[in-house]
């Protein structure tokens, strides 16, 4: 029977075959150390934690919430753009709660998007602005992933060439998964771009608080002046606050376009838990202690990744923000692909890590290895690769002939 129409545009998620790969090793006793998916696994802060117990006690908040997030929550997320960026929004009309960013990105993908439309995206990038896109009849057109002037000839020819001419244009810095980081300059330049040819811009701010550079926070596009005129901007409590599982993010920005998410949001959830939103609400009033202490923590995990890999033999570049380092393929294995690469770190290294593939075609000579085992796992790991790069040889022969018989 043929596939349904929107599920034939879904392909299996890469990273799966090295999941399955990865339960398999661990099912038949291998200490696998998991640098694939970008699951924080440091735990909530206490007080955000004691905060939902709190409020969980009082019957009135297990009814349903509001969609929009309540006004609380949205104050909140208000003051902290005011406090990080310097940027003034108004919590009723430019501010929208979302059950994680995902969720709030794909919905806006549903709610802007007219079959065909024409959507430029990053390639490599996070999988959902594609799909996202994708799943509401869109089309995508890949982009340069490097915020500097590399970006606006491709850009130029993608406004010049596509038909319709392109509805959005979506950027993610700090990005998942290459890590850049761009600058307020940069963002200047795009915005100037975008208001010229009258593209929206969404961007992926998931990693805002996540950055090593203590004199070089990365900035918001919405600092831009002007920039809410076309502009709107995801950010996630998953990872500033380890919260992946309570499923809380935002949109902020054009109130247009705002708009149009809370409608389509108004007719498919009634929000997020309450006590979640309150406890939310909490964590973004707080001082700050807590998302210093995360960002310590991917910090010495970073530097022990890069001292360590570095040493045994497989370089990676020191990522400048997100929990992720993004790291080229040895040249001895480049030619196998990221998939069948990653597939031999896991039977090979008991190391899984996350293909480049998966993020899109461009990423295929990379991995994307992430911050979430402790430093002596990752010392772990890296005397794993020192091994497993001291037999490369014997290795690669093994795979060949493998093929060869295949
Ligand atoms: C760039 C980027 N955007 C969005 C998300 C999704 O975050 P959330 O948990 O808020 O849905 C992630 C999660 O890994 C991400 O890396």
């Amino acid at each position: 029977m043929e596939e349904f129409h929107k599920v034939r545009r879904l392909p299996q998620y890469v990273f799966e075959q090295v999941n399955r790969l990865k339960a398999s090793a661990r099912a038949a006793g291998a200490d696998i150390i998991d640098l694939g998916m970008g699951n924080p696994d440091l735990p909530t802060p206490k007080a955000i934690v004691d905060k939902l117990c709190e409020v969980v006690q009082d019957p009135r908040t297990h009814r349903y919430s509001s969609s929009k997030g309540i006004p609380g929550l949205r104050r909140a997320q208000a003051a902290y753009y005011a406090r990080r960026f310097g940027v003034k929004l108004n919590p009723d009309t430019q501010v929208v709660a979302t059950l994680g960013s995902k969720e709030g990105f794909a919905n806006m993908a549903q709610a802007i998007t007219a079959p065909g439309d024409v959507i430029l995206c990053p390639n490599p990038t996070y999988p959902i602005h594609a799909f996202g896109f994708l799943m509401a009849g869109g089309v995508i057109r890949s982009m340069n992933v490097e915020p500097d002037d590399s970006f606006f000839g491709p850009l130029e020819r993608a406004v010049r060439h596509s038909i319709p001419k392109p509805l959005a244009l979506i950027v993610n810095y700090p990005s998942n998964p290459t890590a850049h980081v761009a600058s307020l300059d940069f963002y200047k330049d795009v915005i100037a771009f975008a208001k010229k040819h009258e593209i929206i811009v969404l961007s992926d701010l998931a990693y805002s608080e996540i950055y090593f550079d203590e004199s070089n926070p990365p900035p918001s596009v919405l600092e831009v002046p002007g920039a809410i005129d076309v502009a709107v901007e995801f950010t996630s409590m998953s990872k500033t606050f380890s919260m992946p599982g309570w499923r809380m993010g935002f949109a902020v920005g054009n109130e247009r376009l705002i708009a149009a998410l809370t409608r389509v949001k108004s007719y498919l959830d009634y929000g997020a838990f309450t006590p979640i939103q309150v406890a939310a609400t909490h964590a973004l009033n707080g001082d700050g202690s807590d998302i210093a202490e995360v960002r310590n923590v991917y910090r010495r995990r970073r530097d022990v990744m890069v001292d360590t890999f570095g040493k045994a033999g497989f370089e990676v570049p020191p990522p400048a923000a997100t929990m992720f380092a993004w790291a080229k393929i040895p040249e001895k294995f480049r030619h196998l692909g990221s998939l069948e690469f990653s597939k031999l770190l896991v039977e090979k290294a008991d190391i899984a890590v996350a293909p480049g593939i998966g993020f899109g075609e461009m990423g295929d000579d990379y991995v994307r290895l992430a911050l979430v085992e402790n430093e002596h796992r990752i010392r772990q790991a890296a005397r794993n690769l020192k091994r497993f790069l001291s037999t490369a040889d014997e290795t690669m022969h093994n795979v060949v002939s493998l093929n060869a018989h295949r």
